[in-house]
Parts: structure tokens; C-alpha cells; sequence
């Protein structure tokens, strides 16, 4: 049986950076991260695919101390003085007027926007397109060789009315981005095999 590291593409060190050896950060070093880092991730995560090539994700980084400030009441206690202590802090959260860029990001099908009128199904779309985006946020993360600490332990109608007001934008997840500080790592935990999540019919 040949193994994993035979059978992919991505070299092994790749891997292990996305995957094996990546972990889910909780403490970080002061080691900055800078804002080249998160426009490269950007530029690297955007050819992500999304439904219609819609793109929902939007992110506002808190970065000051005053910002944070705002952040922290809304937070789950348990995740409040990690955020508070990380380098910056991406709140990813799903544009539901997504459908308003179309005409540019899906050129070729002039009934793009149409296809979007009804609200409800509008923001079901662009929560699951914008949900994608933040994997592929986390792994970009990674691929610039920093950790992603994912939280959805968060009032989301809090951070919303706080960060978002002016806006038809909802908060899904934060992610705190920095260098690890192992130290904060927990032990891994297993996965699942994949016996025991796939069928193939
Ligand atoms: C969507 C999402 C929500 C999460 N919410 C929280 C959270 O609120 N607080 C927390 O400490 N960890 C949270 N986590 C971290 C997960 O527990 C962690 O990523 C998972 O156990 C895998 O850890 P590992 O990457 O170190 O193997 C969240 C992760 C994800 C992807």
C-alpha cells in the first residue's frame, strides 16, 4: 500500500507545515507579524474556490490595544486573554451583499445577481462560501509560516453591532495569528480514519 507522503503532489515539507505539524496556536512569542504577511496570505488564499465565485469573506484585524478592548467583552471567558495577548486577531466574517461584486467577479453570466434576491437564501450563500474561506484562511495562515488560533467561542450579535454596524457583514469566526509560543499548545488529539468518514457508493 503506498502511503500518504508517496501519493500526494505537495512536497513533504509542505505538508507537514499545512497539516501534520501545524497546530492550533493559544500562546504566541512577540515576534510581530507584519502587514506584508497578512497581504500575502490574502494573495495566496483569494484563488480559493467560492459559489459563483462570489468571495462573501471579509476580515477586519484588530491589531491596537484600544481595539482589542472593544473585542474582549464579547468573547468567551476562556478565549478572552489569549486574544487580547496574540500579535493581531482576524475577525472573518460573511458579506451577504456579496452580490453586488458579481457583475465583475462572475463576468460571463449576466443573471448572476438575480440568482441572489431572495435574502434568506442570499445569506445561507454567503455563509457557506465565506465558511470555506476561512479554512483556506487558516491554512494560508500557516503557509506564511505563522499559527492561526480559530475561536467561534464568541456573541457574534455583540461583535457584529460593535465591528460591523455600518454593514450587511456577520461575524463567523476569530482567529488569533502570531508566532507560536508551544508552550500554550495542548496535546494532539486524535482524528478521525478514513473508514470511518467516508462511503463511497
Ligand atoms: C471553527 C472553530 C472554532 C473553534 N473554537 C474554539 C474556541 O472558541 N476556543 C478555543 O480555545 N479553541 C477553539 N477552536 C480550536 C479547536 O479546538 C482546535 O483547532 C482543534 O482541537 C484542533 O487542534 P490542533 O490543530 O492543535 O490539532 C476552534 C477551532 C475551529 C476550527
Amino acid at each position: 500500500m503506498t502511503t500518504t507522503l508517496d501519493t500526494l503532489a505537495l512536497p513533504r515539507e509542505a505538508q507537514d507545515l499545512l497539516f501534520r505539524e501545524a497546530r492550533t496556536a493559544n500562546a504566541f512569542t512577540d515576534e510581530p507579524v507584519t502587514d506584508d504577511e497578512l497581504r500575502a496570505v490574502h494573495d495566496l488564499v483569494k484563488w480559493g474556490p467560492t459559489a459563483m465565485n462570489s468571495q462573501p469573506l471579509r476580515v477586519v484585524y484588530v491589531r491596537s490595544q484600544e481595539a482589542k478592548a472593544r473585542l474582549a467583552p464579547h468573547l468567551s471567558e476562556g478565549n478572552r486573554a489569549k486574544t487580547v495577548a496574540a500579535p493581531v486577531t482576524a475577525i472573518l466574517a460573511a458579506d451577504t451583499d456579496f452580490h453586488e461584486h458579481l457583475a465583475t467577479t462572475f463576468p460571463h453570466f449576466a443573471g448572476a445577481k438575480a440568482v441572489f434576491a431572495d435574502d434568506a437564501r442570499r445569506t445561507e450563500a454567503a455563509r457557506t462560501s465565506a465558511l470555506l474561506q476561512a479554512g483556506y484562511f487558516i491554512i494560508g495562515v500557516r503557509a506564511a509560516g505563522l499559527a492561526a488560533g480559530p475561536m467561534s467561542g464568541f456573541d457574534a450579535e455583540g461583535v457584529r453591532r460593535e465591528f460591523f454596524a455600518d454593514t450587511n457583514q456577520l461575524p463567523l469566526v476569530i482567529v488569533n495569528i502570531g508566532h507560536p509560543d508551544h508552550s500554550g499548545t495542548h496535546p494532539r488529539n486524535p482524528r478521525l480514519g478514513f473508514d470511518q468518514v467516508v462511503r463511497t457508493v
